[in-house]
């Protein structure tokens, strides 16, 4: 699946820690749109949808959270928990976010515009998109 973790450099020294990121280098795309979540209410489930295709990094800057990735073949969890870590996910990719704790910001990275046209949010649909677009 086109998915992975980043694992961001901490620059640190005796007042704390830095974290820079750049677009093409660390961030694997050109960064046109930066958006985060927090103030998430219990039991809630986010994304539940895929994109034709945008990519996005994501990283709880605070708190945690589990995300779900289905590309349509598999599935992997994701617990993301930590300011230095990044998950980058491709375009088609199903995702469910849930388990936010209380304080989690989450920050998502993307490397377009908000598109309306460019979401999948019917499960079904996803599946009939990538068998279209993939076989
Ligand atoms: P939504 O797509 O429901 O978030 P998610 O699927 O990640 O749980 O977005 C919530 C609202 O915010 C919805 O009205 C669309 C709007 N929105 C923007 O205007 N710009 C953006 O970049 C994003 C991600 C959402």
């Amino acid at each position: 699946m086109d998915v992975k973790i980043i694992d961001f450099e901490v620059m640190g020294d005796e007042r704390g820690s830095l974290i820079a990121l750049e677009q093409n280098k660390n961030i694997p795309f050109e960064i046109k749109r930066v958006y985060y979540i927090f103030n998430t209410k219990e039991d809630v489930k986010r994304g539940l949808h895929a994109h034709k295709d945008l990519q996005q990094v994501l990283i709880a800057l605070s708190g945690s959270c589990k995300i779900l990735l289905d590309d349509g073949r598999e599935f992997v969890e994701f617990e993301l928990n930590s300011p230095d870590k990044g998950l980058f996910i491709d375009k088609l990719i199903w995702r469910e976010i849930y388990d936010f704790s209380e304080n989690c910001v989450l920050l998502v990275l993307a490397n377009e515009y908000y598109k309306q046209e460019d979401y999948i949010r019917s499960y079904q649909e996803f599946k009939n998109y990538i068998h279209r677009v993939k076989k």
